[in-house]
């Protein structure tokens, strides 16, 4: 899944920085801090702040009118389908609208039903276009994460309409393309994905979190979240195996991930315009991310991304009525995640191995 550039970047920086240890266990306990969003104390500028106006953060796209629902997938991604059938992203469908808490709030929203408003749908559920309305048919489903396919659905499938093995390269790469320029999110798109989730499991609404006391976020960490029961390693597998992503990839996604949350909540803290529990939470989020970003740093050093993400993060204010500081830090960051993706395939991260979430605290059972 790596490309040229990546291999080579990756194997210079594996032998630069074999074996340094120094920080690792203060990164450990940090890590386990950050997790638990119980960061360190609020940053004295942060009580300060008088906190500006902004808006939510736009959703990836999700297009209602071009999802055309899991089952359609269904049809050729059997496995993966019946791994999904046993995620909470599947099981939401049915548990949500009953759900006490939930429709608690909804009604503190002023809402009837939880799949009344696209305020709720937008993350919990799956919607279509149907006869000019929208149609809730799933909870978090294929194209939630993979992008609305009814542009890349035949496309991608089809073997440029000749048999498994009989395209050429040309036609292969060109088949990707057009799936890709349709909106298709892939697995090699670590940077893309990874937006993916933290759009939805850091919840960037402030009226949500303020007044309908929805929880500001998951604790989110992007290895741990995406091996346990939401792992579909099958296709490629032939259906028959369902391994967890190798030890490079996962270095990759821990640090992608890392910076992902940093870019994140720098946005989410951008768009606050009240001194409240939004406001508040998202600030402590940015900072405890960026500081385990630093500790990331000195674990893996000498990777130019990487320094500038972590200065980045350290050079914005957390505080209210700070938009344009803060938005050009999240876009620094976004700009250097994207780097990593393209140039590195994690073989060169090892540093980072003893910060890696154990198996054991993976979420969820992966199905085998
Ligand atoms: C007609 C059968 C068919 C249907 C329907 C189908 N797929 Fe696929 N899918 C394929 C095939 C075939 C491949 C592998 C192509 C290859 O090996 O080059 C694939 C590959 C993929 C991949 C991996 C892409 C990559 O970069 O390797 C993803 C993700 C995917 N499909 C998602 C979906 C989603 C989401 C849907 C429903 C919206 C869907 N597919 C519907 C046949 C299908
Ligand atoms: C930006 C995305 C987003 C939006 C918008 C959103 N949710 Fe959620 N919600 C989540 C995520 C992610 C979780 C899972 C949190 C976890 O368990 O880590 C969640 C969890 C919940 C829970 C369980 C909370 C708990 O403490 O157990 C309820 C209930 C809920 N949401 C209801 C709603 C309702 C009702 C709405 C609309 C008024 C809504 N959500 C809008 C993302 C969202
Ligand atoms: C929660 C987000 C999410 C959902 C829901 C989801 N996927 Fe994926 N999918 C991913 C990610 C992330 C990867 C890449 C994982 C990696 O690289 O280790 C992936 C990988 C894949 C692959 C390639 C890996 C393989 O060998 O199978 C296929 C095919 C695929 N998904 C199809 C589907 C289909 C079909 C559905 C619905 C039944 C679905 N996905 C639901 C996020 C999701
Ligand atoms: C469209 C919004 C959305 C996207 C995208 C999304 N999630 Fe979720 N996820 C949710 C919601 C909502 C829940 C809570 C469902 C519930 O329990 O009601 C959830 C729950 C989960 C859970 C179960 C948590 C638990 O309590 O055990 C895991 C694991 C998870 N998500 C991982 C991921 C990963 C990994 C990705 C990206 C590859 C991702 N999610 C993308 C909305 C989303």
């Amino acid at each position: 899944m790596s490309n040229r550039i990546g291999t080579r970047h990756a194997t210079r920086h594996a032998t630069r920085h074999g074996g340094r240890r120094g920080p690792r266990r203060a990164f450990g306990a940090l890590l386990a801090v950050g997790l638990l969003l119980l960061g360190p104390a609020l940053l004295s500028d942060l009580q300060r702040a008088p906190w500006g106006v902004g808006k939510a953060e736009a959703q990836v796209e999700r297009d209602p009118a071009a999802i055309v629902g899991p089952q359609e997938c269904a049809e050729c991604h059997k496995e993966t389908t019946a791994i999904w059938r046993n995620t909470h992203h599947f099981a939401t469908f049915r548990e949500m609208p009953q759900n006490e808490k939930g429709i608690e709030i909804a009604r503190k929203m002023g809402l009837r039903r939880i799949k009344e408003d696209s305020l709720c749908l937008d993350c919990h559920f799956t919607t279509r276009i149907k006869d000019g309305a929208p149609d809730v048919i799933a909870g978090v489903s294929c194209e939630s994460c993979h992008g609305a396919a009814e542009g890349y659905l035949e496309v991608h499938s089809k073997y440029s309409g000749k048999k498994k093995g009989e395209e050429t390269e040309d036609e292969i790469a060109e088949r990707w393309r057009r799936s890709e320029a349709a909106g298709m999110i892939r697995p090699d798109m670590m940077y893309r994905w990874a937006k993916n989730c933290y759009s939805c499991h850091v919840v960037p609404q402030e009226k949500l979190v303020n007044v309908g006391g929805h929880p500001a976020g998951s604790a989110f960490e992007l290895v741990a979240w995406s091996q346990g029961e939401v792992r579909h390693n099958v296709w490629y597998n032939d259906g028959k195996a369902n391994p967890p992503a190798d030890l490079a990839q996962r270095r990759k996604m821990f640090i992608v991930g890392m910076a992902v949350e940093l870019e994140t909540a720098l946005r989410a803290v951008a768009e606050a315009t009240e001194k409240a529990s939004y406001a508040v939470t998202m600030a402590k989020r940015a900072d405890v991310a960026r500081k385990r970003f630093r500790q990331a740093t000195q674990l893996v050093p000498g990777v130019p991304e990487m320094e500038a993400i972590a200065a980045a993060g350290e050079g914005a204010a957390l505080k209210l009525n700070n938009k344009a500081q803060l938005t050009a830090a999240a876009d620094a960051v976004a700009a250097q995640t994207q780097a990593i993706v393209e140039r590195y395939d994690g073989s060169g991260f090892a540093g980072i191995d003893p910060a890696l979430p154990a198996e054991s605290s993976w979420k969820g059972t992966p199905r085998k």
